[in-house]
């Protein structure tokens, strides 16, 4: 049998701080337990094994598991794995736990609702070539600013008062017309929601549309707002096999237990950045039929493809109700807009709405209505083609610095679109610590390893370039290459 290994965000531990490593692994292990992350009875990795992963001394380990064995939080018994008391409420420690608890006072779905599977200092975290930034020193200022004065001014309707929770009308307009003539989506504005973000629409559509228990097929690897939303839910997590041609619904044996929720990204795979082909999006469609699944189609950067033809959302290839489309401003104006949006069915237009309004949920109404003007007047389009050229540059100028310093020792492909690459290592490389350096360097890279569900994890690195300056990206690069020799463990 193989040992477990610890999923991504469990346990990271800061070599340069002042709290000794036994106390972290403790602390780490029992924050775990009380955020639902490691439930009673599951097995825990042995010292030798968890030691070597961590690459500190056994004895360190050893101490951890004593304090907690001593805390009835985790069971010893010669001859067996370790595991986590059986008897244990994942949502409390023993009695006479010494500490004050983290999170006083969260209920077990307050819990769920705040784990951070993206890992420490994630939200902190300011440095350059961010996956998923965008280029914010291309943003036209001034143009934004009278959309946003004449919205302030001409927007004394009554949708500044308590209504319209699922979005203004006349930027659903907008959404509307310009998802037809670019995507290929048909839907009356009334099915575009206006929500604050991707992140807001696949937690609000997780909590509405599945219970606790239920089964979500996600990529594999795959975006970690997702896994955040589908954990938040309470939902059993399915790693949908990913390769190259992105998800691969056709690989999965549906069994006793069929998914509620399928959640790809076909335009750009995130983190691959693969486009998935018509026969891989047949497939899908026809698993989601099958099972009776609502497929969530995250189109989040479908705006740049640099080459090659557009293909249309696969919310145009499926039937009614199957599939629900969602986009984000994020990365074509910027994050801080909090504007995304979703298309959904005619018969979930009425119900979602009073969903976002019990929940407060709705995003600004006058930067929704700048926005309506901004698209009206012209100036996204012309943005669009603007950024999309500068992405393109500053993707390929990453990829070909990258392929001068560090040839063959890593793959990397020119982005086909996109805001980030994903490259890999040709050898064993520890790349959390790797991107952790990088981070106390200034560079916010991401490790692709923490994308996967399941055991087989690719290590890489995840790097943005639509926000980043040729400065930015000699100086990651030169970092990166000087780095590397350190964190390969081969
Ligand atoms: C796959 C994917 N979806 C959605 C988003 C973010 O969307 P939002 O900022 O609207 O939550 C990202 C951000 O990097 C992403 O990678």
């Amino acid at each position: 049998m193989t040992e477990p290994v610890f999923p991504e965000g469990i346990l990271t531990l800061n070599r340069s701080g002042d709290v000794p490593l036994p106390e972290q692994i403790y602390r780490g292990l029992r924050e775990a337990v009380r955020a639902g992350l490691l439930r009673p009875g599951t097995r825990l990795p042995s010292t030798r094994r968890l030691a070597s992963t961590l690459e500190v001394a056994r004895n360190t380990v050893n101490t951890a598991y004593e304090l907690l064995q001593a805390e009835g939080v985790i069971s010893v018994r010669t001859g067996a794995a370790p595991r986590i008391a059986e008897d244990l409420f994942p949502e409390g420690l023993p009695a006479g736990t010494p500490e004050p608890p983290a999170q006083p006072g969260l209920s077990k779905r307050g819990q769920r609702l705040a784990v951070n599977l993206r890992g420490d200092g994630w939200a902190t975290r300011h440095g350059a070539l961010q996956p998923g930034a965008p280029a914010l020193d291309c943003f036209p200022y001034e143009e934004w600013a009278r959309c946003l004065r004449r919205a302030a001014r001409l927007e004394r309707s009554a949708d500044l008062q308590y209504r319209n929770y699922a979005g203004v009308p006349a930027l659903k307009l907008q959404l509307a017309r310009h998802l037809a003539a670019e995507r290929g989506v048909r839907a009356e504005p009334e099915q575009v929601l206006i929500i604050s973000s991707m992140q807001a629409g696949l937690s609000l559509l997780s909590q509405a549309l599945g219970d606790p228990g239920d089964e979500v097929w996600l990529e594999d690897p795959g975006y970690l707002g997702a896994r955040t939303a589908f954990h938040a839910a309470g939902f059993r997590i399915r790693p949908l096999p990913t390769d190259g041609q992105g998800a691969d619904a056709g690989s999965m044996c549906i069994g006793d237990n069929p998914p509620k929720l399928i959640y790809v990204t076909p335009s750009h795979q995130y983190p691959l950045g693969v486009r998935m082909p018509l026969a891989r999006r047949l497939a899908l469609l026809e698993a989601a039929r099958t099972t009776g699944a609502v497929v969530l189609e995250d189109d989040y950067d479908s705006e740049f493809l640099f080459s090659g033809r557009p293909v249309a959302a696969l919310y145009g290839l499926a039937g009614e109700g199957q599939v629900i489309y969602l986009g984000t401003f994020s990365k074509s104006l910027m994050p801080g807009l909090r504007i995304a949006f979703c298309v959904v069915p005619a018969a979930l237009i009425a119900p979602l709405t009073q969903l976002m309004r019990n929940m407060g949920c709705a995003a600004n109404v006058q930067a929704q209505a700048a926005l309506a003007s901004f698209m009206d007047g012209g100036a996204y389009q012309k943005h669009l083609k603007l950024i999309r050229e500068v992405y393109r540059e500053r993707g390929m100028m990453l990829v070909e610095a990258l392929k001068r310093r560090l040839g063959n020792r890593i793959e990397v492909e020119p982005p086909a679109g996109n805001v980030q690459v994903a490259l890999t290592f040709r050898e064993p490389v520890d790349d959390v610590a790797l991107a952790q350096e990088m981070h106390k360097a200034g560079f916010a890279v991401s490790a692709l390893s923490g994308c996967y569900l399941g055991a087989v994890k690719t290590p890489g690195l995840i790097i943005g370039f639509a926000g980043a300056s040729a400065a930015q990206v000699g100086e990651g690069v030169e970092v990166l290459g000087t780095l590397l020799d350190r964190f390969v463990t081969g």
